[in-house]
């Protein structure tokens, strides 16, 4: 089934619903727009032409069978300063809404990809345009529901596709949204701390061995979790060190 301006938009906490046919990037939709749209609004669209991913890689998107969105918020100056791991809350917000789908088997691979059965099934980029002392940041979501026509020139790694569950994307995405939406409203008033634990439950690299990689460097430790900030614990020589969300990737080692 296609998707569906008019139940998405009932299912909104605040903002507008915009569904695309096409369009060349649901994250750049919004960075264009962000001026006249309200803080929740929710962009999506059946397919992207210029999706983009974390990093400056590509995303493919399929046609009329995976889920691209994204959601605009506004949070002042110093409410940003409250919400450096958002990345995070984002993802357990996904991990958690197909648990409760009756979906087991979901990771977080720190910082903020969603993993299913140890494959990449969805990702998160966080871009953001800074405007009279507020921050608009546009959260752009990309799941894997169905990957039976992927295009291997822009998918580059091992990935997941939730296709066995038969889910129905408009259910799902009228699940995620409000949530997202609450979550963001609450996040610089409860603070990382409320999520930490449920964060770790999905904690995809705990224990292991590990390889943080940061440009051309290359951090190799055991995977503590993270700490409070939802910076990465690595230990390394019997000390533990925490690593802060940036431009980096995780690997297995
Ligand atoms: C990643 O590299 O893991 C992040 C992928 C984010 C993809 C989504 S799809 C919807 C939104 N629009 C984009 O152009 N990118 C994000």
């Amino acid at each position: 089934m296609k998707l569906n301006q008019p139940d998405l938009q009932a299912a909104l906490l605040c903002g507008e619903a915009v569904i695309f046919d096409e369009i060349d990037s649901t994250n750049e939709y919004l960075l264009r727009e962000y001026k006249h749209l309200a803080a929740g609004s929710v962009c999506a669209a059946e397919h992207q032409t210029a999706g983009r991913g974390r990093r400056g890689r590509s995303w493919y998107s399929g046609k009329n069978q995976n889920l691209c969105f994204s959601l605009l918020w506004r949070y002042s100056a110093d409410e940003v300063r409250q919400v450096s791991a958002l990345s995070l809350v984002v993802a357990l917000v996904l991990a958690e809404s197909f648990t409760e789908l009756g979906i087991s088997d979901i990771q977080i691979k720190w910082p903020n990809d969603v993993y299913y059965q140890g494959k990449k099934l969805g990702g998160i980029l966080i871009e953001s345009r800074f405007e009279n002392n507020d921050y608009y940041l546009v959260i752009g979501i990309g799941l894997n529901l169905s990957m039976d026509q992927v295009d291997l020139n822009v998918v580059n790694q091992p990935y997941a596709d939730l296709s066995a569950y038969h889910l129905e994307r408009n259910q799902l995405l009228q699940r995620i949204v409000p949530q997202l939406q609450k979550n963001l409203k609450i996040y610089p008033l409860v603070g990382f701390e409320n999520y930490v634990e449920r964060w770790q439950s999905y904690d995809l690299f705990y224990g292991k061995p590990v390889k943080l990689l940061a440009g051309d460097t290359e951090i190799h430790g055991i995977s503590q979790g993270i700490n409070d900030k939802g910076e990465l614990l690595l230990e390394q020589t019997g000390k533990i060190n925490a690593y802060a969300i940036g431009e980096m990737s995780l690997r297995a080692q």
